[in-house]
């Protein structure tokens, strides 16, 4: 297969970043983007097809693979529909909020024999992508404690809040896939605390603002996550693993690499402003591989277990925070 065909479905943030990455990548081309909400005005460019149906692309022969953008609740559905129509799937995450639905997701696609990717990006990002390597070369020995910092700049509205699934499910989550990531270990068990400290509405909407969440691993390694949904200075994105023979730690990414130093302190702008531009490359990144693993018939870098396990990991940290105990994991 030398070009590969792309129907997108969904047309909303991470939709409409991801076509228009797609439109600079060589052999791929996107025929159909479709949204049965969205008027198309303004976008997508000249070229690419539009239709307010999904069925509309799955039922299009000429589409080798599609990229599931819509919202949360969709995920599913669409996954086993395209399967059933042979398109090779890219599904945003979560796949699913239920691990039953999840499963019964994978077990189509199995059926189907088609590819799928989980749409963890952090995986592609080059820095965490730098750490993960200096853990596979022996640079840190026996891994023993993972920190990680993740911090948006700004929470969201009260009505995405509602639909999230909640932190763990929604932002946590990234953060627990990049635990598995970083260390290769399974998590075994998480001990989760929350707390609501910007926004009342979002605890009015049953949800935390704030969240720490501790996590054992499979032979013993520790993990600590704090997530905030508002940093005042950025998106913080930090990571550290810290072992037997040293340690991996990745910082803030600024806009650039000057330091402005004068009587009153040194300064350096503040980190990028939120996840379209610091992780920008690895959006591009998780598709290409998307594609690779479609051409070269290999196994996807995002598995739809990882996905599942991800989910495993945020239902458990849920529950730990509702109950104020430490919780296992329950394994796929
Ligand atoms: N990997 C990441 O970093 C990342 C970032 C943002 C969002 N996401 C995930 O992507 C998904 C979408 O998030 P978003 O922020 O782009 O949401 P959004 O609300 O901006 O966009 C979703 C779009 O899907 C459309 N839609 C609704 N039902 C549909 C259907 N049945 N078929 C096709 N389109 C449909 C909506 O009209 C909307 O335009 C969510 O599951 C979210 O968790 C992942």
């Amino acid at each position: 297969m030398s070009t590969i065909t792309v129907g997108v479905l969904g047309a909303g943030r991470i939709g409409r970043l991801h076509t228009d990455n797609l439109l600079r990548m060589p052999d791929v081309r996107v025929k159909t983007v479709a949204d049965p909400y969205v008027d198309f005005a303004d976008w997508p460019p000249d070229g690419i097809a539009t239709s307010a149906e999904p069925e509309f692309v799955l039922s299009d022969d000429e589409i080798d693979a599609v990229l599931i953008c819509s919202p949360t609740p969709t995920h599913a559905p669409l996954t086993e529909a395209a399967a059933a129509a042979g398109k090779h799937v890219f599904c945003e995450k979560p796949i699913d909020l239920d691990p039953g639905r999840i499963r019964r997701t994978l077990d189509a696609v199995d059926r189907a024999g088609v590819k799928l990717q989980v749409g963890f990006n952090r995986r592609f990002d080059p820095t965490f992508a730098r750490v993960r390597q200096a853990v596979v070369a022996g640079d840190v020995g026996e891994v023993h404690i993972v920190k990680i910092t993740s911090r948006d700049p700004q929470a969201p509205p009260v009505s995405y809040v509602r639909s999230s699934g909640g932190i763990f499910l929604d932002m946590t989550i990234h953060d627990f896939d990049m635990v598995r990531f970083l260390t290769g270990l399974e998590v075994v068990e998480v001990f989760a605390m929350g707390a609501v400290l910007i926004d009342p509405a979002i605890g009015d909407a049953g949800d935390v603002d704030t969240a720490i969440t501790t996590v054992t691993m499979a032979g013993g390694a520790l993990a600590v996550i704090e997530n905030s949904r508002q940093a005042v200075y950025g998106y913080d994105q930090r990571v550290e693993v810290f072992g037997s023979s040293g340690s991996a730690e990745a910082g803030n990414e600024t806009p650039n690499r000057v330091a402005v130093s004068s009587a009153a302190g040194v300064r350096t702008d503040n980190p990028l402003y939120f996840f379209l531009e610091r992780y920008q490359a690895s959006f591009v990144a998780e598709l290409e591989a998307f594609f690779t693993c479609i051409r070269d018939d290999r196994e996807p870098l995002v598995s739809g277990r990882d996905g599942l396990m991800s989910v495993l990991v945020g239902k458990a940290a849920a529950r730990s925070m509702a109950e104020s105990r430490p919780v296992r994991v329950e394994q796929p």
